[in-house]
């Protein structure tokens, strides 16, 4: 045999092995910290894993927290990995059944990531009809957020400026993108197109208002609830109020990427793009593609809300949450564009976020990744394992392992 031939053949032989490698080590490392975990946890209403305290304790929220849903969620996917392992099935309906109270929640956007992780994996998998009622209930109580003068479903309540402390009246932040998909399922199962039509209106507010000319994103909009126009556009949890907060344009990739899907409208598509695009060519990502929390960190024409105190920590950390996200929405954006080089970005994601440089050491704390962060300008959740990082890290290689098996 020609000895081309050969190589060719034993190459595109070891590709394959290496994907399942990397499925498979992972799939087991989540086994193993997900039980640690759990042996960790009380059972009690407020026991869910949120991040790391900076003394190494466990930071808890309760089924209110924003991110309840996502310990829940990653049962769930740890268990579709594991080849339906029944211990992490029965402990996945465990803590997702506790979230129930949370369907009735209205005083926030946060719903969609709460339920829809938990709940929206549990119908996925099971086809259970009780998690779908539970869902369209989710969806329903987040629709009385939407004020059709503004065309958007309203963030926050009682909130305030970091910096000047300024009134939002009206917030609309780029992380709320990723709540409509709970909307797209409550029309899908129902056939009732209201639930859409809000999606819609505000993923294309949020297109004409979060999202620059060059596609980077403005992290908050607050508009006038009466006229319904933008009143100013800033920053909460990024760096400056032009800048562009990492994990907030992770949200949109996501999110446009699942509108998309959802809609079939090209807007959206075109939006997820260009977001993507302006993430993996930015001469601020580092060659890793981790990126830093913020885009601009430090440059000149970005000057912070508030003061930081750069000798007691260095403003460049790195979000492996953001990457987290952006490499599990690349693996959908390439199954709807065929642009290898998202393919290629997503698989160079996947490995380093499975590296010793970013994933967790086996230990007690029960996380899968390490480096992330929730809230600089806030002053916590720095540089620490954040459930949100775990959970879309197991749905990119759930996705990754999808592709494998079409060959
Ligand atoms: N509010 C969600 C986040 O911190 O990304």
């Amino acid at each position: 045999m020609n000895k081309w031939i050969l190589i060719s053949l034993l190459l595109f032989s070891w590709i394959p092995s290496r994907k399942n490698d990397l499925v498979q080590d992972n799939a087991k490392f989540a086994d193993k910290q997900m039980r640690a975990m759990l042996q960790q946890l009380d059972g009690s209403i407020d026991s869910f894993p949120h991040a790391i305290y900076p003394d190494g304790k466990l930071k808890l929220v309760d089924i209110y927290g924003w991110t309840s849903g996502f310990f829940p969620g990653s049962l769930w996917l740890a268990y579709q990995l594991n080849n339906k392992d029944t211990f992490l099935l029965n402990h996945a309906i465990e803590w997702t059944n506790k979230l129930e109270p949370v369907k009735n929640l209205t005083s926030n956007h946060d719903i969609g990531f709460m339920m829809y992780c938990s709940y929206g994996n549990a119908y996925r998998i099971t086809k259970k009809e009780a998690y779908k009622d539970i869902l369209i209930q989710s969806a329903n109580s987040l629709c009385t957020r939407f004020n059709p003068k503004v065309g958007c479903i309203k963030s926050w309540d009682d909130a305030y400026t970091i910096g000047e402390k300024v009134y939002y009246q009206y917030p609309v932040i780029m992380d709320n993108m990723m709540n409509l998909e709970l909307l797209c399922f409550a029309s899908n199962v129902t056939h009732n197109p209201k639930y859409r039509e809000i999606a819609i209106s505000h993923a294309d507010k949020t297109l004409e208002n979060n999202i620059r000319g060059d596609y980077s994103s403005f992290h908050v909009v607050n508009y006038d609830s009466i006229t319904g126009k933008p009143l100013f556009k800033v920053t909460h949890q990024g760096y400056a109020n032009n800048s562009t907060w990492a994990r907030g344009q992770a949200w949109g990739i996501y999110g446009f990427t699942m509108m998309y899907r959802e809609t079939r409208q090209e807007r959206y598509l075109n939006a997820a793009c260009k977001m993507a695009d302006y993430f993996l060519d930015n001469k601020n990502l580092p060659t890793d593609k981790i990126p830093y929390w913020d885009f601009n960190i430090g440059q000149l024409g970005y000057n912070p809300p508030i003061q930081y105190d750069t000798l007691k920590r260095s403003l460049f950390q790195r979000d492996v949450s953001s990457a987290a996200i952006v490499c599990s929405a690349l693996f959908e954006l390439y199954g709807f564009t065929k642009h290898q080089q998202y393919y290629k970005d997503a698989v160079a994601i996947l490995q380093a976020l499975s590296s010793p440089a970013y994933r967790n050491n086996e230990s007690k704390n029960g996380f899968l990744l390490k480096h992330s962060v929730g809230n600089f300008p806030g002053g916590y959740d720095i540089d620490v394992p954040i459930c949100y990082a775990d959970y879309y890290f197991l749905e990119a290689l759930q996705r990754y392992q999808q592709y494998n098996k079409k060959g």
